[in-house]
């Protein structure tokens, strides 16, 4: 249950902090604390301006998802609230399972209210009759804080009918709690988690905005994606826009780990190089030479000591084969046995595979298979291990069902032909 993550942010000489800038400073179970370091002043502005102006703002701030896929946020509340089917449904996606990831457990331990006041905004631009927080099972500080702020909400009229006073704002939030299984923050097999089946995932479309949780129209946004829409509601969304580069807008937090001398939480302006984010967290430390960084986690992709001066935009990442996926920068120094990192990620997809569709189901075991007899040096009957790898892995991206499947060779693939990791000739 400790929490070493808060301690490690980096409080001077870093930039200015905005999602975190209440973290360590603020009473996370004081309603009174929260108000006094500018709590609910977003939910008063949001309540003025009526739902449409709020999606409008959240529009103009070009805000982008901040759980992995980058979905732009606005077009995505757009959609939900213009669905004629009643009544709707939030779901905040607090299962934060992506290996390397701890971005969305320092806002809700250290800032809970603000993910409470974040959700009331998305659920009254979105029409929402109620909100879930779908959070992960191994968050117990994180479920309590969130459950003490919620009950509090509650009995100071911040929850519940005529929210602040707003006469038809009835809105509440209650909170469910993922078993462990990684599967469970894909949105759909989420919905199903909470509807009380087996958490596998839903072919899409229809999708959630139009038949999601119950049925019913469905906004699922994670955790950090809805705390910039305060941000963006006190600001303007024009002022946020201006923070990070055009397209890629806003500051966003990233979660260093590995072989860096400072590892802990990070939040830059996007387009910030991730020399400079690697440069905040002390480099790789000990006199140690980089051998690679994983950008945008297990799903995600390696960027090369050369390639260092990418700018962290989601369009950049693109461009340099991952992505920023939800935050996570792996790092790894020339100690790392690169090899035992790819079997560990494919032994973790195998694990985590829901078993429903073949592809996924048998595919990532025998990506694991195949991996293990590379590793080990022992070639397959037809010697050539790396050619099934690539087939299997293409036939898992092409017609997996959902993400797990689709990216579940993204990162082996990436080592491969950008490392050489495992190739013929090529290093380990
Ligand atoms: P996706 O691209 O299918 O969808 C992204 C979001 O946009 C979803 O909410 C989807 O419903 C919505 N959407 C897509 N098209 C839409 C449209 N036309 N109109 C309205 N809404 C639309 O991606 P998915 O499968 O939801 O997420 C994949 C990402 O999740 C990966 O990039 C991965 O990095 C990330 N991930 C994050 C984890 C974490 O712990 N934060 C764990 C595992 C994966
Ligand atoms: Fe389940 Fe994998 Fe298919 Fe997703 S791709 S539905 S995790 S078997």
């Amino acid at each position: 249950e400790e929490s070493p993550v808060s301690e490690s942010i980096p409080q001077s000489g870093s930039p200015e902090l905005r999602l975190l800038r209440r973290i360590g400073r603020v009473d996370p179970d004081s309603l009174d604390d929260y108000r006094a370091h500018g709590g609910y002043a977003a939910l008063r502005n949001a309540l003025r301006m009526g739902p449409a102006e709020v999606i409008e703002q959240v529009t103009d701030a070009k805000l982008m998802g901040r759980g992995g896929a980058a979905f732009p946020t606005g077009r995505k509340w757009e959609s939900t609230a213009s669905q004629p089917v009643r009544p709707h449904y939030l779901v905040c996606n607090a299962d934060e399972s992506e290996p390397g990831t701890f971005k969305d457990r320092v806002l809700m331990e250290g800032d809970p209210f603000s993910v409470i006041e974040s959700m009331t905004i998305a659920g009254f631009a979105n029409g929402c009759a109620k909100g879930y927080l779908y959070i992960r099972g191994e968050y117990p500080r994180a479920t309590r804080r969130l459950a003490n702020a919620i009950t509090q909400a509650r009995e100071r009229g911040f929850l519940g009918r005529s929210i602040m006073g707003h006469e038809g704002f009835d809105f509440d939030i209650e909170i469910r709690r993922g078993a462990g299984a990684y599967i469970c923050g894909e949105e759909t097999a989420l919905f199903n988690s909470i509807e009380g089946y087996r958490g596998e995932p839903r072919s899409k479309p229809p999708l959630p905005v139009e038949e999601g949780l119950f049925g019913k129209p469905t906004v699922v946004n994670n955790v950090e994606t809805l705390v910039n829409v305060p941000l963006i509601l006190t600001e303007g969304g024009a002022a946020f826009a201006g923070i990070g580069t055009e397209r890629s807008t806003g500051t966003r937090l990233f979660c260093l780990s590995g072989t860096v001398a400072r590892p802990g939480l990070y939040e830059v302006a996007l387009g910030t190089t991730l020399r400079e984010l690697l440069e905040l967290a002390g480099g790789v430390g000990d006199g140690r030479e980089l051998r690679a960084v994983l950008l945008g986690g297990a799903a995600g992709g390696f960027v090369r000591p050369d390639e260092l001066d990418l700018p962290l935009t989601m369009e950049d990442a693109q461009e340099a084969s991952t992505t920023l996926g939800s935050g996570v920068v792996l790092v790894f120094d020339d100690t790392v046995n690169l090899p035992a990192m790819l079997l560990r990620i494919a032994s973790f997809f195998r694990d985590e595979s829901c078993g429903q569709c073949v592809p996924c189901r048998v595919g990532t075991v025998r990506q694991e298979e195949a991996l293990h007899r590379m590793v080990d040096g022992k070639e397959a009957t037809d010697g050539d291990d790396l050619g099934l790898l690539r087939e299997v892995g293409q036939v898992m991206r092409d017609s997996s069902i959902c993400g797990l499947g689709q990216t579940a060779w993204n990162a082996v693939e990436s080592a491969i032909d950008r490392l050489g990791t495992l190739s013929k000739g090529g290093s380990a």
